[in-house]
């Protein structure tokens, strides 16, 4: 007989029915996967980045494969907030899965304009605030990388956020991670998420040029997997533990093995990104093989999986 057991999760007072969730980007806003994947079996959802006003993105070309891993300069493209609520909200209102909006912004007043909109949507379990994406000129990683802006905008956004999560995103691109987590945490964070993607560059050697038309681009993927751990247990062990503030850990998740990695260095959930481009059921799969794995293991809850590496 199979033993029981629990592989569901409480992410900053919400109870979510496992620990995967996709990653912001890699999924659009749900429609685009439900094709391919049971959207429902997941833990959370996290949208593609919404601003206030629609942004075509940066040039093309904006994405470049790489040995074990792309980067990507998609430079937050997105529809905007009013369509958003138009035409996608209605579907997530839909879903089983924690729903949450990732948010950028060029000024703080942006994202607070966009959160003060949606905070009172039924839908919407809370935000993932996006202050490191790094292929955008103004806004995007300069407001991570700072301790005191990461202060500011984030006190602003909980206080525009009403009853809902605030998770905010973290940037790998900066020198001790934990001073950025503990900056986020006081300013009154829910949860933080890491990481998002790593500065990087690929040149084309026949035209003697960066590939991508922005130059640079975001590394992701397996390639960042290890020192992705490492931050997630970094932060743990100087930031969350004592706080109990969760983290949703990710980057470069292929299966239930990586997901799990994650998890023992202290993340509560774990986000799933790059890798639904390459098998777009895999969040699905990780879900059962993280239960195999409890079993395997003769854990019968997955508490108490979370930073078990020490
Ligand atoms: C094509 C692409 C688009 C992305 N767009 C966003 C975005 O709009 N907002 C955001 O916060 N992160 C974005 N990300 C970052 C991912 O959510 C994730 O944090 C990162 O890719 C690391 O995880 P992974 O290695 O599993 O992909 C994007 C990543 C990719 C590959």
């Amino acid at each position: 007989m199979e033993s029981n057991v629990d592989i569901s999760v409480e992410f900053a007072g919400l109870k979510l029915a496992n620990p995967v969730f996709t990653a912001s980007g890699t999924c659009g806003y749900a429609d685009e996967l439900a094709e391919f994947t049971d959207v429902d079996s997941l833990g959370g959802f996290i949208t593609k980045s919404i601003t206030a006003k629609p942004r075509m993105g940066n040039p093309v070309p904006r994405i470049v494969e790489t040995d074990s891993g792309m980067l990507n300069a998609i430079g937050l493209a997105n529809i905007g907030l009013d369509k958003f609520i138009e035409e996608k909200l209605p579907l997530l209102q839909k879903m089983k899965p924690a729903v949450f909006v990732n948010v950028a912004g060029e000024t703080i007043e942006e994202y607070v304009t966009v959160v003060n909109k949606l905070s009172s949507e039924q839908a919407i379990a809370g935000f993932e605030l996006n202050i490191s994406c790094p292929n955008v000129k103004k806004g995007g990683i300069t407001f991570g990388t700072d301790p005191v802006q990461v202060k500011d905008i984030t006190s602003a956004v909980k206080a525009a956020s009403g009853q809902k999560i605030l998770i905010v995103k973290l940037s790998p691109n900066v020198t001790d991670i934990s001073v950025i987590a503990r900056a986020a945490v006081e300013a009154g964070a829910d949860a933080l998420s890491l990481v998002n993607t790593f500065t990087a560059m690929v040149i084309d050697i026949e035209r003697q040029r960066p590939v991508l038309a922005n130059r640079t681009g975001g590394l992701s993927g397996p390639a960042i997997k290890p020192i992705a751990v490492y931050m997630v247990n970094k932060v743990y062990n100087e930031v969350t533990k004592e706080t109990k503030v969760p983290i949703l850990g990710g980057g470069g998740i292929r299966n239930a093995s990586d997901a799990v990695e994650f998890i023992l260095a202290g993340a509560t959930a774990v986000a799933v990104g790059t890798w639904n481009f390459i098998i777009p059921d895999c969040a699905k799969k990780i879900i059962g093989g993280i239960e195999d794995y409890c079993r395997r293991k003769d854990v019968s809850n997955i508490k108490e999986l979370v930073g078990a590496a020490g």
